[in-house]
């Protein structure tokens, strides 16, 4: 494969069309996020082979706490399976994992395997994959916004880096490009300060049928893509 010239160093991905995608097999929608997970780990594969150094993933928005009990229960479950199953694996090929979010609402099993798996790989350096899990971006202001209040930040010293270091994101570059599968043209709450200058690429293709050639597309689009920040074109 030759690589594309231009790739993107963080990709943040809205993994739509799950559900969708189980409903034209005539499959449960749980089936549609176990086919999900199985995407997950070839487009990790992938961002190893592309040199994408952040994944970014939407994995449970704060809204999702709304779908019925049990699809919540099944999304959980993935979380709670993901860890156990891939964490070995992920930490042989020097993942680091991060969660985006909030902890609170998770079961404190759930949340201890999460901070456990966040301990083990905090030193890897080959990818890091940011799992937005319980996340919303509004939410993510609010809580920036409660702890900047709580440490008496006075007010002629709040601007933009110090808000990025409130953030869940703290520390890490904003996305390049966010991906969005399942064809909508909304980014649903999802790294609303990060992506303001992001590129976006939307695909009618369900999240479980992204692969590496769809991955391809959407980084030669944003190969072809001039980013100007706000600026004039270059002569
Ligand atoms: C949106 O599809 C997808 C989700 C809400 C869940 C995404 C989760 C995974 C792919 C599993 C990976 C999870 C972890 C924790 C690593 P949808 O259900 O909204 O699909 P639809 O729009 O077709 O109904």
């Amino acid at each position: 494969m030759n690589l594309p010239e231009k790739v993107p160093y963080h990709l943040a991905v809205i993994m739509d069309g799950n559900g969708r995608w189980a409903k034209a097999r005539g499959l449960p929608r749980q089936a549609g996020h176990r086919a999900g997970v199985e995407n997950l780990r070839r487009v990790l594969r992938a961002c190893g082979e592309f040199g994408i150094k952040i994944l970014t993933i939407y994995a449970f928005s704060t809204e999702n706490w709304g779908r019925p009990a049990a699809e919540v229960r099944g999304l959980l479950n993935i979380l709670e399976m993901v860890i156990d199953r891939e964490l070995k694996q992920l930490n042989d090929n020097g993942v680091q994992l991060r969660h985006i979010g909030e902890l609170d609402g998770l079961s404190d099993m759930l949340q201890r395997k999460v901070c456990d798996a966040i301990e083990l790989t905090r030193n890897n350096d080959q990818l890091i994959l940011n799992v937005a899990f319980n996340y919303g971006g509004r939410q993510e202001l609010v809580q920036a916004i409660r702890r900047i209040i709580a440490d008496g930040v006075p007010p002629d010293d709040i601007d933009e880096t110090l808000i990025d270091y409130y953030l869940y994101t703290g520390g890490l570059p904003d996305p390049d490009l966010v991906v969005r599968t399942g064809g909508e043209m909304r980014l649903s709450n999802f790294l609303l300060w990060q992506a303001s200058y992001a590129e976006y690429y939307s695909t009618p293709t369900y999240w479980p049928d992204f692969d590496k050639d769809e991955m391809l597309k959407a980084i030669e689009y944003f190969g072809r893509r001039e980013r100007r920040f706000g600026l004039v074109p270059q002569p």
